[in-house]
């Protein structure tokens, strides 16, 4: 595959430091996208056109005192995660036992998020995955997680708006997912299971940390998507929505965000040119491929690995090559040699002798925008933050669940850094809780509270 050459340097160092100018993030420029969120949360909130969809989820936070056994089922960007949760009613959980498919087969028979799949038949493989699940007969209410943008009309009635996170499936755009799943349920003769709520993961995160912490106010995922909600006490104009009631942001989508060449081409070959930037440079789904896109440049303009041979159908060539977990391995890479990005880049690309300065480079372009990510999310809390309390007089906990979250080196660090920076002598208003399998927890609770109030 052949690709222009994106932005000319005229060495290494100097290209480095040229890559370092494009994805830093300073705290006057957090400041400016902060306060910009705000602005576009005002204007979803009010109904003027703008990025953010500010969608409601019909969900309050719940008391703590919710209880029972729920299944849940967590439609992910990657997986399904299906899940038997107890709920004891104290503000403590127990999962029961879970288990995780990939709705993309890693051997190629079966790929749920490819445009010759249809929205019945991923619903019919959820089914299938309930039914090898729990015991046939069985009496049970379901909580369901659906991590892409809905409009709901319930609790129990949620319209796919549009897919996200390059997700091609046919005929579910526009479709009530909770009828699809209902459907595809009785199809299965699982006719006890009754699905009762569906939510957003970020949500889902949400209430899971809510569930112990009731200064919870925020929820959001740093996964293979990223998005953001939040407890609106007041949605203005809305006054048939119950209040307070937390909102989706559906914050990928925001877009006044300083985005260089190398977001720009990865947006320009996206599924949805223009649309989710935010997230394009914030999420797992993406971040591979915008390192990848950097290397590119470094190896056509002879910057990189100049006269080796090297396998031009893998690494950098190859588009979505490059996954944020070899990112992270790069980035922890202590050794003096960076050994282990060495063998990981023969493995990739064959080159057996690289310079340490070139894996020094690989292992800097992961880390910038490792860092860009996370200041990005960080800028975009912070304007929630001056929407609910701008003088930080509360206490507030920001919810987080998602792979590059929990996986990514560093991450959790550089997010708490960046509130820090921006929060200065308030920050300890705030505290980021890792909420761990939130999603699927919070689709228990989600279905305790569509059954119990
Ligand atoms: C995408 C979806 C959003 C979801 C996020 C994290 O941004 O549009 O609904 O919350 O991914 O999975």
């Amino acid at each position: 595959m052949s690709e222009c050459i994106i932005q000319k340097y005229d060495s290494l160092n100097h290209a480095l430091q040229a890559l370092q100018d494009c994805f830093s993030i300073t705290v006057p420029e957090m400041l400016v996208i902060a306060e910009k969120f705000h602005e576009d949360m005002h204007k979803g909130l009010t109904g003027l056109k703008g990025p953010l969809k500010m969608l409601p989820s019909f969900l309050d936070t719940p008391s703590g005192g919710e209880n029972g056994v729920f299944l849940s089922v967590d439609f992910g960007g990657t997986n399904v995660r299906v899940s038997l949760v107890s709920l004891q009613g104290n503000g403590e959980i127990t999962i029961i036992k879970r288990k995780s498919v990939p709705l993309k087969d890693p051997g190629g028979s079966y790929d749920y998020t490819a445009s010759a799949a249809t929205g019945r038949e991923l619903f019919c493989f959820l089914a299938d995955q309930i039914a090898n699940f729990i015991s046939p007969g069985v009496n049970i209410f379901l909580g369901h997680t659906f991590s892409f943008p809905t409009k709901m009309y319930a609790l129990n009635k949620a319209v796919l708006i549009g897919w996200t996170k390059e997700f091609k499936t046919r005929l579910a755009e526009g479709r009530d997912v909770n009828k699809l799943l209902e459907e595809a349920l009785k199809k299965h003769g699982l006719h006890g299971v009754r699905p009762v709520a569906v939510t957003n993961d970020t949500v889902a995160t949400l209430l899971a940390a809510a569930y112990g912490d009731p200064h919870t106010d925020i929820g959001s995922i740093c996964g293979t998507g990223h998005n953001t909600c939040y407890l609106e006490p007041q949605p203005p104009q809305q006054p048939q929505h119950h209040c307070p009631m937390i909102i989706n942001i559906e914050s990928g989508n925001f877009d006044a965000l300083p985005a260089n060449v190398y977001d720009r081409q990865l947006d320009m070959r996206s599924e949805k040119p223009s649309e989710q930037v935010l997230e394009k440079m914030v999420s797992g789904r993406y971040l591979g491929e915008l390192m990848r896109l950097v290397v590119l440049d470094l190896v056509q303009q002879g910057l990189l690995f100049q006269g080796r041979p090297c396998d031009m159908t893998g690494f950098p060539f190859k588009p979505y090559s490059l996954s944020p977990e070899h990112m992270s391995a790069m980035i922890s890479d202590d050794t003096k040699g960076l050994i282990e990005t060495a063998s990981w880049l023969k493995e990739a690309t064959g080159i057996k002798d690289p310079l340490l300065a070139e894996l020094g480079a690989l292992k800097t372009s992961a880390s910038l925008l490792a860092v860009r990510s996370a200041r990005l999310a960080a800028a975009t809390y912070v304007g929630i933050l001056q929407h609910l309390d701008p003088l930080l007089t509360n206490l507030h906990t920001i919810a987080i669940d998602g792979s590059l979250y929990e996986k990514m080196t560093g991450y959790a660090q550089n997010l708490r850094s960046a509130l820090d920076e921006i929060l200065t002598d308030r920050a300890g208003q705030v505290t980021v809780r890792f909420t761990k399998d939130g999603s699927g927890i919070g689709a228990a609770i989600a279905a305790a509270i569509a059954v119990q109030g």
